[in-house]
């Protein structure tokens, strides 16, 4: 890979900043942390969970923008630059990124669909609308088929919804990171100003309060277990978008003389406030279904897919004015929720990539990558989609991301040199970070990754590996490791291509 004559850029720091919040705040913040803080000890959960952040999000979150930023390259380019035989790591992420956004993309398709779907109450109003969500969302959205080989025939609204969202992105990208900047300010504020109006409307419910008392009562007993940590730094992992290569790019178009350790500080904090904010609109209205329902919590189904599909329609049909309005709000947040982190994991995690290595124009890489990544989503838009979009799930967004984060963290600790990232990223930042920066790279990161990968991921999937998921002789965990193992393969493929590699206009 030659240098690339002239780095695209941001226009200025805060598009910078929005771009990258953008990428971070998703799906991830409504319905997967206020569900754990929930599982794990309410209040008490905060606790491991901001340690989290500060101890191993924040570190690895400057080490990608600086890294991204010391190489102007997205995340191959930069392996190489490391040393010719660590390209592969800069492609794992990449392959990671690529899988998850040819899923994320059909979750938003299912957003539209409801948004639509909510102008009429489709599903029902009252207490008919309660009995009907699951059955709508399973049976009319999905049209769920028996397993993953039973693929029946392609939903055709979701394809629709699916080819709108690849032209808008393909819109929001093919000028690049200036246009993409522009467009994260909208779709940062936007959702912001949704989960204000929704949070209002879940507070002024009947039952708001009970609902926050699970949300937050602090279980102290709670912290002692494994299995909090495990959930608090999956979390942190997941929700900060990093070890997706697109962090990388991300930091990689940022000028030379900017600041790259506040900009992290900024970024993964306003992405937790997020979180925890959404909680309150989340559990509020989880409340209120407790209490018009006459159930416990426990059988609100307040964790996934679940939560924004089934639980929250219910919700919406029980409200006593306004169902269709809240309906259509709720929906629309969740889209442009979603839409920064599909342009972020698309474009700094594989277009840029394609163009640093390939020279390939701006234009028509992100043209291919649109298609293709399209064709791939038709998939999860049969009849058993939804099996392979949670193996899938499973495989990059879990797996993929932690052990690819865990290697990167490695390489550049020690490899590269934590102590030089260190001094590179000092040079301009306002916050100054001490010798103790170079030993959170080098050990407790990885560690930390490696734990969740381990305590969460092999010794439970080992143990029960998924059976439900049946595809000829081979089973769910076998489809995991074996998506794992091809892309791993295809990396080095991709280091063993020499190319020319200047990066296109
Ligand atoms: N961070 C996003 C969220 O919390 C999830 C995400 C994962 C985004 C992967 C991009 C890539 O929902």
């Amino acid at each position: 890979m030659a240098k690339a004559a002239v780095r695209e850029r941001w226009s200025n720091r805060p598009l910078f900043i929005f771009a990258a919040i953008g990428s971070a705040i998703g799906l991830g913040n409504v319905w997967r942390f206020p569900y754990l803080t929930y599982e794990y000890g309410g209040g008490a959960f905060l606790i491991p969970w901001i340690i989290g952040l500060i101890v191993l999000g924040v570190p690895w979150m400057v080490m990608e923008f600086g890294m991204g930023r010391y190489f102007q390259k997205s995340a191959p380019g930069l392996f190489e630059g490391i040393g010719k035989k660590w390209e592969w790591l800069g492609w794992w992420p990449v392959f990671v990124a690529f899988i998850i956004v040819t899923y994320y993309s059909v979750v938003m398709a299912w957003a539209l669909r409801y948004m639509f779907s909510s102008f009429t109450m489709a599903w029902g109003v009252g207490q008919a609308g309660a009995e009907g969500a699951g059955g709508f969302f399973f049976g009319e959205v999905l049209n769920l088929s028996g397993g993953p080989t039973e693929l029946g025939g392609l939903q055709w609204a979701l394809v629709g919804f699916l080819v709108f969202i690849w032209v808008l992105l393909f819109l929001i990208m093919f000028k690049g990171a200036s246009v993409i900047g522009k467009v994260a300010v909208w779709t940062v504020t936007i959702p912001w100003a949704l989960l204000v109006v929704l949070l209002i409307r879940g507070l002024t419910l009947p039952g708001a309060v009970q609902g926050l008392n699970y949300y937050l009562t602090p279980d102290p007993t709670k912290l002692g277990s494994p299995d909090v940590w495990f959930a608090a730094l999956s979390q942190i992992a997941f929700t900060l978008s990093l070890g997706m290569a697109g962090m990388f790019a991300y930091g990689s178009f940022v000028a030379k003389k900017a600041d790259i350790t506040n900009s992290a500080f900024i970024t993964s904090f306003s992405n937790c406030a997020t979180s925890f904010f959404a909680g309150f609109a989340v559990f509020s209205t989880v409340g209120f279904i407790m209490q018009a329902l006459s159930i416990p919590v426990g059988e609100v189904s307040a964790s996934g897919l679940g939560l924004a599909f089934v639980s929250y329609p219910v919700a919406i049909s029980m409200m006593p004015a306004a169902n269709a309005l809240i309906g259509v709000l709720f929906f629309l947040c969740l889209f442009f929720l979603g839409i920064d982190s599909a342009f972020f994991l698309s474009y700094g995690g594989v277009i840029s990539p394609i163009m640093d290595k390939f020279g390939m124009s701006r234009v028509k890489a992100t043209a291919w990558v649109c298609v293709v990544a399209f064709l791939v989503g038709l998939l999860y838009t049969t009849q058993g989609g939804l099996f392979w979009l949670d193996m899938m799930d499973r495989a990059v967004s879990f797996y993929g991301l932690l052990i690819t984060g865990a290697l990167a963290c490695l390489v550049v600790g020690w490899v590269f040199g934590a102590a030089k990232l260190r001094e590179h990223v000092n040079e301009t930042s306002d916050i100054k970070v001490g010798a103790w920066f170079d030993w959170l790279i080098k050990l407790i990161v990885p560690v930390g990754l490696l734990f969740v990968v381990i305590y969460g991921g092999f010794m439970k999937d080992l143990a029960a590996p998924y059976e439900g998921y049946q595809v000829g002789a081979l089973s769910g965990s076998h489809i995991i490791w074996l998506v794992l193992g091809v892309t791993l393969v295809l990396s080095f493929v991709l280091q063993a291509i020499k190319t020319k590699g200047v990066s296109g206009e």
